[in-house]
């Protein structure tokens, strides 16, 4: 009998043994539910760290989501603009983000105007990339819904699973900007697209959001319309986060755009569709960038590079009709400038492009090199090697003709706004002449 007892017990007790030594780290936990959402990246996938601190970034961005699925069930929500879509290198921007929020697990995106503007044969392309819903349901292709208008996510919150109705829609404000790019796209208003599809999702899911790309003002008209919302995120904020607003039961939100805040609504652990707590988390230095994100983000310089952007730069002429000699050309005549410059910041610009791994990016060689927007400008190392870094002719503009024939051929003063073409509020936020040029001063002496 006794033996018989202990045969029955050792499974069990093996089973104790096991539950005691592993705690329960690889069964899925009881955890609320957090919702993220952010609106316009705008292309910043990374700060350019231009200035220090700086804010924002999708690696960091990566590493805040990491920690937060430690303790809650995450839902994941973007809202628009991916990129400005200014050309080639937005395109490879905006597939290098869709391959950012599908490695971070986004559920949907919502499409904005400057998406649109990347043209619908390369959103169709996107679309197939991207692991979560693309939403923007009251665009018309020829007559038809060219996106979903809501996509319905399941979701295991405290343990039992929870419905979010996700619905994406555009003001019809942007109607036209969109046409600009597809002639053949219309806009219904966002409302009116509601009206119709209230009878289906009035009741449809636990928690309903809404991502729209419109203003506050249009989302609020919208909340007291179409009251069943719990929470809508806007659009066209600005840069930094806006107080939320209570309207009904829908709370307002907007995380700031540029990539660099996290909004997140904490919903109640009592009634998991009432949010809670809506929080904006800034990302400063204190988040590490996050390594599979950072990986991608090298992926997509290193395709910069291979399409050799830097080289399909648009050029135009010099004002002043003169080409580029390089600084080391002033030197015979100007050999005390030249001495005080080369001890500058300005001469190791590029150097600090090749450390940053941006040394092929036009986005910022740019400001870090002599005249990449004109003829006879920057190309490359191998090509103008004479005209990398913030040279005299960064300042002076162009001075071929003056340094064969500095009689003939003067120059005009440089003076303060030559400084404001890079020292721009958001690469060098705490410019001040004064104190800047005593760091650079020159050219009080003749030689
Ligand atoms: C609009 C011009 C402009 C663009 C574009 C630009 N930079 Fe800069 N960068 C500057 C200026 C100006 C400074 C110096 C800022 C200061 O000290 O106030 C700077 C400084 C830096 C520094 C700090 C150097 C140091 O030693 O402190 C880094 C790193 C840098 N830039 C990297 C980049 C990268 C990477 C990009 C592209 C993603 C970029 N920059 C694009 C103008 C620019
Ligand atoms: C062959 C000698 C020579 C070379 C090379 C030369 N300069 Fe000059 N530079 C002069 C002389 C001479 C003046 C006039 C000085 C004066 O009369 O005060 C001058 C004047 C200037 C001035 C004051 C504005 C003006 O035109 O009077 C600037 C700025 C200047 N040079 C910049 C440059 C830069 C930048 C380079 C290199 C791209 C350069 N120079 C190359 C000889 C030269
Ligand atoms: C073509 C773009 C460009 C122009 C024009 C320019 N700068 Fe800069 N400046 C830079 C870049 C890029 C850096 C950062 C270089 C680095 O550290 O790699 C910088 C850095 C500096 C620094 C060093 C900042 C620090 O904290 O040490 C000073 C000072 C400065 N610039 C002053 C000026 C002044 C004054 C002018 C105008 C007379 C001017 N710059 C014009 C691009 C420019
Ligand atoms: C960051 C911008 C900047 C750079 C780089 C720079 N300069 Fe200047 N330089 C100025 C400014 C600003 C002045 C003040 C006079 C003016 O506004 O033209 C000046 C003054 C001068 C003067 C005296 C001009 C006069 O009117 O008397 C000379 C000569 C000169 N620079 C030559 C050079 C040479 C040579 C180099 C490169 C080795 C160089 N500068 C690099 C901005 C710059």
């Amino acid at each position: 009998m006794r033996s018989k007892w202990v045969v029955w017990a050792l499974p069990f007790l093996a089973l104790v043994a096991i539950g005691f030594y592993r705690p329960a780290e690889n069964a899925p936990r009881a955890l609320p539910l957090a919702v993220i959402f952010g609106s316009e990246i705008n292309g910043y996938l990374t700060p350019c760290g231009c200035s220090k601190p700086m804010v924002g970034g999708m690696p960091r961005r990566g590493t805040l989501l990491k920690q937060l699925a430690e303790n809650y069930t995450l839902l994941k929500l973007e809202n628009g603009d991916l990129t400005k879509a200014a050309g080639r290198q937005d395109e490879l921007k905006a597939e290098t983000l869709i391959e950012m929020l599908n490695q971070m697990g986004y559920d949907a995106l919502n499409l904005g105007k400057y998406d649109f503007l990347l043209g619908m044969d390369y959103l169709r392309a996107l679309q197939m990339q991207f692991k979560g819903a693309m939403l923007c349901g009251n665009v018309l292709e020829g007559g038809n819904p060219a996106f979903d208008a809501y996509t319905l996510v399941e979701k295991r919150v405290q343990g039992r699973p929870l419905r979010a109705l996700i619905v994406g829609l555009i003001s019809e404000q942007h109607a036209e900007a969109l046409r600009h790019r597809n002639p053949h796209l219309s806009v219904v208003p966002a409302r009116q697209k509601l009206d119709a599809l209230r009878p289906q999702i009035e009741t449809m899911g636990d928690l309903r959001l809404l991502l729209f790309y419109g203003t506050a003002q249009e989302a609020e008209q919208i909340a007291q319309a179409h009251p069943y919302f719990h929470l809508i995120v806007y659009a066209n904020g600005g840069d930094g986060p806006l107080p939320t607003k209570q309207v009904g039961q829908t709370r307002l939100v907007f995380a700031g755009n540029d990539a660099k805040f996290v909004g997140i609504a904490y919903l109640s652990e009592s009634a998991p569709h009432e949010i809670a707590r809506v929080e904006h988390v800034r990302l400063t230095e204190d988040f590490k960038d996050d390594e599979q994100i950072m990986a991608i983000k090298l992926g997509y310089l290193a395709r910069v590079e291979a399409e050799n952007l830097l080289a399909l730069v648009p050029r135009r002429p010099t004002l002043n009709g003169s080409g580029f000699a390089g600084s080391r050309a002033c030197m015979p005549c100007h050999s005390e400038d030249y001495r005080i410059w080369q001890r500058t910041a300005h001469a190791k610009a590029m150097q600090t492009l090749i450390e940053a791994k941006h040394d092929k990016d036009p986005e910022c060689v740019v400001c870090h090199v002599v005249g990449l927007e004109y003829e006879g400008g920057f190309q490359s190392m191998e090509k103008t090697p004479t005209l990398k870094d913030v040279g005299c002719e960064s300042c002076h503009g162009p001075a071929q003709l003056h340094a064969q024939d500095p009689e003939t051929h003067r120059l005009g003063k440089a003076g303060a706004q030559s400084c404001m073409q890079c020292h721009v509020p958001a690469h060098s936020p705490n410019f001040d002449f004064e104190t800047y040029w005593k760091k650079i001063e020159h050219g009080f002496k003749k030689e």
